[in-house]
């Protein structure tokens, strides 16, 4: 007997091991190997034949061998019998399914897709427009003077001179101008940010949806119209509405709309802070400078505009108190809707 013999039938059996990938072809390698008649079984005869004072070593040898190749069978045994599918006989079907989880939209998309779906219902197409804006979209083109406290560093992100994180959804009403004549009737929804202590009221990143109608013969009180139609369906039926005069430099005249407070239905509560009004969204008639922009005829055309916030839509609806929330990804909050 040689030890090289004996390292010759391990490198063997390592490979024929390897290369076993059925237990028809494993049991083949068993036999061979290590059944009554196989390779290493054979060897402890031939230990007969040995010498005596060499026993001890090859013994120990063979010893070491039967152990190894013995482990490394049982080894791939147990991987072979782990991948194998089991026949079919053995399925139980009336074992109660898995039950795939399976996640849902968050509640901002929710929001947007149901805005979204009653301003298509009133004639209005989608739009998208950059982050990345320019001051002239975000500000210039917007009728906001040079001046204006919106354009200070404190209130708007600025990565350089001329480009800005919008701080509104509103330029794209610009773009869209620029393109197209009327008439057009789009919305814009979108992220926006602003330079603001984060609180439980105000985020550095938030969602807008812009709107707005520009044809001839374009009035306020359609701009009223369409507006209560979409808190009708958004809200439900059976809120008080009112217009309040305000500003924005791109209409005029201006105001914001305001429905009854439907937690407290107008009576007062935390929600409204006690005034029994909520306020959900800004508008007015698209100022005449704005169309000098875009080259629209301002004797000719009129248009009504709009702008609402996603984050304060969803949390007036649903009573959320905190808009830091919506960012969180805490499932305990995601999973309530
Ligand atoms: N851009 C305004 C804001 O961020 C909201 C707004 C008001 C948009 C009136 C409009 C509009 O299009 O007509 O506060």
């Amino acid at each position: 007997m040689q030890r090289s013999e004996i390292e010759r039938i391990k490198s063997d059996f390592d490979q024929e091991i390897e290369k076993a990938s059925t237990s028809g072809e494993l049991e083949q390698v068993r036999i061979k190997f290590l059944s009554r008649n196989g390779i290493v079984t054979k060897l402890f005869d031939e230990l007969k034949s040995v010498p005596g004072e060499d026993k001890p070593v090859f013994g120990k040898l063979l010893n070491n061998l039967r152990t190894e190749v013995t482990e490394s069978f049982n080894n791939k045994k147990l991987i072979i019998e782990s991948n194998q599918l089991p026949d079919s006989s053995s399925i139980d079907l009336t074992l109660p399914g898995k039950g795939i989880k399976i996640g849902s939209r968050h509640i901002l998309t929710q929001t947007l897709f149901e805005i979204k779906s009653i301003f298509k219902g009133l004639g209005f197409s989608v739009y998208d427009g950059p982050e990345l804006e320019s001051d002239y979209y975000n500000f210039e083109a917007l009728n906001f003077p040079p001046d204006h406290p919106a354009r200070d560093m404190q209130d708007t992100f600025f990565v350089s001179d001329k480009f800005l994180l919008r701080t509104h959804t509103t330029p794209v009403q610009i773009r869209i101008m620029e393109k197209e004549q009327p008439p057009i009737r789009a919305i814009m929804p979108g992220r926006v940010y602003r330079n603001e202590a984060i609180s439980s009221r105000s985020y550095c990143m938030f969602h807008q949806v812009d709107g707005i109608y520009v044809d001839t013969d374009v009035s306020f009180a359609e701009l009223k119209g369409t507006l209560v139609s979409f808190a009708e369906q958004f809200y439900g039926e059976g809120f008080k509405y009112r217009f309040r005069p305000s500003f924005f430099p791109f209409t005029e005249p201006s105001a914001e709309m305001d429905i009854t407070c439907y937690i407290c239905k107008g009576k007062g509560c935390r929600v409204c802070k006690h005034s029994g009004w909520l306020e959900i969204l800004g508008c007015g008639m698209v100022d005449p400078n704005v169309f000098k922009y875009v080259n629209y005829d301002a004797e000719k055309y009129t248009g009504y505009a709009f702008g609402m916030g996603i984050e304060r839509i969803a949390m007036l609806k649903y009573g959320i108190d905190d808009i830091r929330i919506f960012f969180e990804n805490d499932l305990r909050f995601l999973k309530q809707f």
